[in-house]
């Protein structure tokens, strides 16, 4: 009698320890059976909160505030084709970000020997990143830059077949589209990889490459589907993957109601075209 009584305390306290392991190591376990996915792109973005780059130049890159003293008056944004502005050649973007100044000075200011704070010629100085930066940082940020430069834009050389040109005019109205809506502010600069969304299966918005992008869609008709109706048949007709999307914080919009037909085209057209990665080698700025 004695011993069962024993017996079942053992076997309660060693479920509480189970159970107090599980939710110790919970989050642990799940990236273990989940591994999470990382684009360099959405690294680069971790690099950049890091470094302070939205400090001055806004939280997506968006632009900063009044500069006193500056050519332009203000920070320049990092998006929406600004960079171009700035650096004509990839080496320039590097120079900025090691230097905080570009070495060749062709805009004909001085840039040299500006120190915050110290009779500098601007309020706000660019600071010089290279004594921060550690191995594969800086390829990180540039790539970063790329995305959101708002400068990898689809384009087809004036030779290419007619059917080729069709198709880079639907991708570019779908780029455009996708700015309106949203899409990369949830999946991130050009779907390089999304928000944090508490309750989802990798604990964040997937982006549109890689591993997390082929698990969730298999082909166009996927998505299609992810687009019009917010989820696929194939995920929704799994219970566990069903629960999943049903009670993520985030959820995928569900936009057949209020797009057009052709709309949704050009959707698919950009996300395919995304997915595909060719616009990571068009050359920023
Ligand atoms: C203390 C504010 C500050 C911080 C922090 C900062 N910048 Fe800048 N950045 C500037 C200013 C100001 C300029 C414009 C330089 C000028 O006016 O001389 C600039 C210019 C640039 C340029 C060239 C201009 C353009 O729009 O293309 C790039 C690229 C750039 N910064 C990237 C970065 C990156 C990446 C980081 C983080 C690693 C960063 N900056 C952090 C203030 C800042
Ligand atoms: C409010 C945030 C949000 C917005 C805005 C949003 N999505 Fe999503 N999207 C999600 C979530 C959450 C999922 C579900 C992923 C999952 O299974 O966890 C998803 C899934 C997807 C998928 C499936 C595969 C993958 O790797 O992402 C595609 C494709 C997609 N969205 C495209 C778009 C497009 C195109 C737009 C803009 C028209 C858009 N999304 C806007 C949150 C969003």
């Amino acid at each position: 009698m004695l011993t069962t009584t024993k017996k079942i305390i053992f076997y309660v306290v060693v479920l509480a320890l189970l159970a107090e392991q599980v939710w110790v190591f919970g989050p642990a376990v799940k990236s273990m059976l989940f591994p999470p996915h990382e684009d360099v792109a959405q690294a680069g973005a971790r690099v950049a909160l890091s470094m302070g780059c939205p400090a001055c130049h806004g939280a997506a890159g968006g632009g900063g505030f009044d500069n006193p003293g500056s050519d332009n008056g203000v920070v320049p944004a990092l998006s929406g084709g600004e960079i171009m502005m700035w650096a004509d050649e990839p080496e320039h973007l590097r120079e900025w970000i090691l230097y905080g100044r570009r070495l060749d000075d062709e805009s004909g200011s001085d840039r040299s020997g500006f120190t915050a704070g110290q009779g500098s010629a601007r309020a706000v100085v660019m600071p010089a990143y290279e004594p921060f930066l550690a191995n594969g940082e800086l390829d990180q940020l540039i790539a970063w830059l790329g995305a959101i430069s708002g400068l990898q834009f689809p384009d087809a050389p004036a030779s290419a077949p007619d059917e080729e040109k069709q198709r880079t005019a639907r991708v570019a109205d779908g780029l455009e589209l996708a700015h309106r809506l949203g899409c990369f502010s949830c999946h991130g600069p050009m779907g390089t990889g999304g928000v944090q969304n508490p309750g989802s299966l990798k604990g964040y918005v997937p982006g549109f490459f890689g591993e997390d992008y082929a698990e969730l869609v298999v082909d166009n008709e996927e998505l299609r589907q992810w687009i019009s109706d917010g989820a696929v048949s194939r995920l929704l007709d799994n219970p566990f993957a069903r629960r999943v999307l049903e009670t993520q914080a985030l959820k995928m919009p569900s936009y057949r109601d209020f797009l057009e037909d052709e709309e949704i085209d050009a959707l698919v057209e950009l996300v395919a075209w995304l997915a595909s990665d060719s616009w990571r080698e068009m050359p920023v700025p």
